[in-house]
């Protein structure tokens, strides 16, 4: 450690403290001495963002499980008491709803920059890996959340969802009772959502994000020029392009949090239902099993893998289309999983890689936002083999990645980081 800002020796209740736990410790190697590369963009900001969203959601949760009642006959009344009758419900409400699709923005530009500098590459495979996990863990959050208020497209949405794995051959029927706990979609699956969705997966994705942030700072923030900035340091030991964590970036971090709650507020009070993509409208009508809604769409942040299920419209080597579209939409997180050892180029971040992997990735991120348009509307002949070619350049940009990250000529790194 450096003693470039080194801190007074604790004295008082603190000394007390640091005799018992490591608390002046952990300070300093998280946030006082932890060197962070001093040139963070934009880009930057998602991460702590992601913290401070993860904050709001188990805070609004736990006072929404306050006053929801989890059952089928009371889930929806009670959705309606708390937005007419709690004091300041409507707002705990909305800032849930609207938290649980600004945690998906969030994410998708945290990754989005995982991509462009290659934070994915050694030594950070594991940060990438207990991501990707937390992702999945996520969006099974989310689908779980989404069955709770039981409106129409809580109980259609799930009835879709779930009996996509009754597709699995064999065991696929049994599997997809065995997860609704009963023959249909009832009381007894929305129990079991309301137990995982406010006990165990946020206990889950909390460890996880721990895991995520210490694999990070032991190898240290990567940088928009992709370089290892331990390599260059100073006399007192310091890497020379990385500044304290704390204050410089505790400081430039509330910047993202002040601009990233103006917004959220605009949303919250404004378009709490965000045009109908944020809460859907048929959501706004009780469950009723023997009625099915006009045209079923997931939530937005689902939408691309939905397009990706329905492109698959056709059978091969015998096998249903059904299944094949659920083995894609598998896939295409699968795929994401392994991305550290699919990209083989000898630099890490896109401004150094050649023009096959800019390419690429601008292909790769329009598909994503097409897939994700075309996962919302009602398909048709032309928007499903729109969906098709989407979802061969998604899986192209992941599966022919070692090849063109090893022919593409790459520009020479730079010693230090540019700014
Ligand atoms: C609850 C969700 C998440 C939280 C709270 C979270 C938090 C953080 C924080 C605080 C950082 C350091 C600050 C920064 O670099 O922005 C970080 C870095 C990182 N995260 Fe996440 N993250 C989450 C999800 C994910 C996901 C889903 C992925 C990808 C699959 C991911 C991949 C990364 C990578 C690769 C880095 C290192 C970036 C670099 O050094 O350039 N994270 N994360």
């Amino acid at each position: 450690m450096g003693n470039q800002n080194k801190a007074k020796a604790p004295r008082g209740l603190m000394r007390w403290i640091d005799a018992r736990f490591p608390a002046t410790q952990l300070f300093q190697d998280h946030l006082s001495h932890y060197y962070a590369p001093k040139n963070f963009n934009f880009w930057y900001f998602f991460g702590s963002l992601a913290l401070l969203v993860l904050v709001n959601q188990i805070v609004t949760g736990i006072w929404l499980t306050m006053s929801f009642s989890p059952s089928a006959e009371g889930a929806f009344d009670s959705i309606e008491y708390i937005m007419r009758d709690v004091e300041w419900g409507w707002l705990i409400r909305y800032m849930h709803t609207t938290g649980a699709s600004a945690f998906f923005v969030v994410i998708y530009l945290h990754m989005f920059r995982g991509l462009l500098y290659g934070s994915y590459k050694a030594p950070r495979e594991l940060v990438w890996v207990f991501g990707m996990a937390i992702y999945l863990l996520l969006m099974a959050e989310a689908f779980m959340g989404y069955l709770l208020p039981w409106g129409q497209m809580s109980y259609w949405g799930a009835q879709v969802i779930i009996s996509l794995f009754s597709a699995i051959p064999a065991i696929g029927p049994e599997l997809a009772q065995w997860i609704r706990g009963d023959y249909l979609i009832s009381g007894i699956t929305l129990n079991r959502f309301f137990a995982l969705h406010v006990v165990a997966l946020p206990i889950v994705i909390l460890a996880l994000v721990v895991l995520h942030i210490i694999a990070l700072h032991e190898v240290g923030s990567n940088n928009p020029d992709g370089i290892d900035i331990k390599q260059k340091k100073d006399e007192a030991g310091n890497p020379r392009d990385g500044i304290p964590f704390h204050p410089y970036y505790t400081v430039k971090d509330l910047v993202g949090v002040a601009v990233f709650l103006f917004v959220f507020c605009v949303v919250v009070f404004y378009f709490p239902e965000g045009g109908g993509y944020f809460i859907e409208t048929p959501n706004f009508e009780p469950a009723n099993p023997l009625q099915t809604p006009d045209h079923i769409a997931p939530v937005w942040y689902f939408t691309p893998f939905y397009a990706i299920l329905r492109a698959i419209t056709f059978s091969i080597f015998g096998l249903e289309a059904k299944f094949l579209g659920v083995m894609c939409m598998g896939g295409a997180i699968a795929v994401m999983f392994v991305l550290p050892w699919l990209d083989r180029s000898p630099v890490r971040s896109m401004r150094y890689k050649g023009w096959i992997s800019k390419l690429m990735l601008a292909l790769f991120a329009a598909s994503f936002v097409t897939l994700g348009v075309l996962g919302v509307l009602p398909s048709t002949g032309g928007r499903t083999l729109l969906a098709q070619v989407c979802t061969a350049i998604y899986f192209a940009y992941f599966l022919l990645m070692p090849i063109y990250t090893r022919l593409e000529k790459t520009k020479p790194v730079p010693e230090r980081v540019t700014g």
